[in-house]
């Protein structure tokens, strides 16, 4: 089938992000929220993207019209009768996005696909509430949405081959690469970052390093990523980390088990960027330093301190997991590297080069054994969240280790 109107639920920066992607792409965008101060917020969040292209002499102020008359804001579904598509983008709450579905199947014709930006919850459990689980889908887009290239794209058991095809060939007309996802707690990308995310919260928690030190040592002029954790974090919200992270944790046990910090800033409402504070501070200038919460979780004892701070305590677990992931069957191989890339920046700094590569071929060049006696070695020292998973023994095992043997998780000719 073809998408000519979309509908969006929820206009938060994700759902502000996805309908001026819509917008970009041409095809008319009904936004609806609980909230008309949501509401307002979506309209100058699209607004200031397109007066950021307007600046940049990238289109007149002519265009950037024609693009926002695009979009009617509201706060009823009555103009969702005829959209071909929904992407619900509201809270991160099972019961709510059921909700919501419930009520959009009320309203639009049967034959509309229901899509959910969730960042992890299960999309089978979302289509078991509808009356179309077959029309059930996640798209799941990288913040921020008009920036990132990525939208991971996750079948339920119940999802139809048409859903799948219709919802692939439409994130390429929004000009995003999709990549199918087998569905997973997590699903591919933020299954990988969450473990890197959460090990660098716990490295500065220890006292191993501070949140700058980390930050730099894993951004541009360090391992390379085009931000550090703690920006990332910031950016995408404490409050929406945690939630990840506490959900893996649910469904994989310990070896994702959220640092403390995590709580202490989700309580204290320092949810990032968007609240003025998280690990660092940005407009709440009253907010107490970062490193003073530390030192109080510190004294009383609720942390672990004298670990160590070193890029592979960050880097080993996130490659680790995209190893499990092949493992699994999550992906194809070249779709996880293209997801990395894609969806989080993934690059390496290759003495003061920037190179894109995804986690595997990183990790063919590294050598599997380098990769696993990393592993080991840090699971010596930290524990067992740092265990190797069986691939890495059966690649090495096999001789297959990397760019050295031609041969690793890919294949090189070179
Ligand atoms: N918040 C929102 N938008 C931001 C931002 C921020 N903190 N920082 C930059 N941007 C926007 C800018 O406004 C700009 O938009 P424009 O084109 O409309 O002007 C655009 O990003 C590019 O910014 P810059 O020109 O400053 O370019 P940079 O080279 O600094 O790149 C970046 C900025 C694209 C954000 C880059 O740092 C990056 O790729 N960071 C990694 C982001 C990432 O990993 N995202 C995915 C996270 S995981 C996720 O979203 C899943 C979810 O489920 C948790």
């Amino acid at each position: 089938m073809w998408i000519f109107k979309v509908g969006v639920v929820g206009a938060g920066a994700m759902g502000g992000g996805i309908a001026q992607v819509v917008t970009f792409s041409g095809l008319p965008v009904v936004v609806k929220d609980i909230a008309p101060s949501q509401l307002e917020a979506a309209r100058k969040h699209v607004e200031g993207i397109y007066q950021s292209r307007v600046d940049k002499g990238k289109m007149t102020h002519g265009q950037m019209q024609e693009k926002l008359a695009l979009i009617e804001y509201t706060l009823s579904y009555d103009s969702f009768t005829d959209v071909d598509i929904v992407i619900e983008a509201v809270p991160e709450v099972m019961k709510v996005k059921q909700q919501v579905f419930r009520e959009l199947d009320e309203v639009c014709p049967p034959d509309t696909i229901f899509a959910s930006n969730t960042s992890a919850l299960s999309i089978t459990e979302m289509g078991a509430a509808t009356k179309r689980p077959h029309k059930v889908i996640g798209m799941h887009f990288f913040n921020p949405a008009h920036v990132m290239k990525l939208v991971e794209i996750i079948p339920g058991a119940q999802t139809d081959q048409d859903t799948i095809d219709t919802v692939q060939q439409f994130a390429q007309d929004l000009r995003k690469i999709p990549v199918v996802v087998k569905e997973c707690p997590g699903f591919l990308v933020n299954r990988l970052l969450m473990p890197y995310l959460n090990e660098a919260v716990l490295a500065v928690e220890e006292g191993a390093a501070t949140a700058q030190q980390v930050d730099e040592a894993m951004g541009r002029n360090g391992f390379g990523w085009p931000m550090g954790p703690f920006f990332l974090m910031d950016m995408l919200g404490i409050d929406v980390c945690a939630h990840v992270g506490e959900y893996l944790y649910s469904h994989y046990g310990d070896r994702v088990k959220p640092a403390r910090l995590f709580y202490k800033l989700v309580e204290a409402k320092r949810f990032g960027e968007k609240t003025g504070a998280g690990f660092y501070i940005y407009s709440a200038t009253d907010a107490e330093p970062l490193e003073a919460i530390i030192q109080r979780m510190q004294q009383a004892g609720e942390v672990q301190t004298g670990t160590r701070f070193s890029v592979d305590r960050l880097i080993m677990p996130f490659l680790n997991e995209a190893a499990l992931c092949v493992q699994e069957g999550i992906a194809n191989v070249n779709d996880i590297d293209m997801a990395c890339i894609a969806g989080i920046g993934m690059q390496v700094n290759k003495g003061g080069e920037l190179v894109r590569m995804g986690p595997l071929e990183y990790m063919d060049e590294m050598g599997l054994d380098v990769v696993v006696e990393k592993l080991e070695a840090l699971e010596k020292e930290l524990g067992p969240r740092f265990h190797p998973v069986d691939i890495l023994y059966q690649k090495v095992r096999a001789g297959e280790l990397g760019k050295k043997t031609k041969r690793g998780f890919k294949e090189y000719t070179v």
